[in-house]
């Protein structure tokens, strides 16, 4: 477990989360994920009339980067404006076992944070 934060990772987060669409939790998220070559990715909720269709920060800040052809990532960082470290739901979750994102930063605003493995946050996840 590393003992810093990616700094530049989380700040790109931190930018996302201002273009978060969330007007029916009012609950904005940000998101940015690390390429292997060092790219960012970014993401923020995007939510829908329809609530189940609503997209998590996470899984938009992954699939950007996937859709430029990137599978392997080294870090993703979530932010949110919560009093702990915000948790990423287990949809999230289940899609960064999928690209076995190795460390993952869990911050808030207040630049509060922890470092959780995929492991950690998903044991015993579903695998073809
Ligand atoms: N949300 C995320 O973007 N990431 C998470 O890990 C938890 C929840 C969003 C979904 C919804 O737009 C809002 O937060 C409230 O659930």
């Amino acid at each position: 477990m590393a003992a810093e934060l990616d700094r530049e990772l989380y700040e790109a987060a931190c930018r996302a989360r201002k273009d978060s669409y969330s007007p029916y939790s009012h609950f904005a998220v940000g998101a940015a994920v690390r390429a292997m070559d060092g790219r960012i990715f970014t993401g923020c909720n995007i939510e829908n009339a329809s609530y189940g269709l609503s997209l998590c920060a996470e899984r938009c800040a992954i699939f950007a980067g996937v859709k430029e052809g990137v599978r392997a990532f080294t870090a993703l960082c979530v932010t949110a404006d919560t009093s702990e470290p915000v948790s990423p739901c287990g949809a999230c979750r289940q899609v960064m076992a999928e690209f076995a994102i190795p460390r993952i930063f869990l911050t808030n605003l207040r630049g509060a944070w922890k470092e959780m493995t995929g492991a950690e946050l998903l044991p015993y996840s579903f695998k073809l």
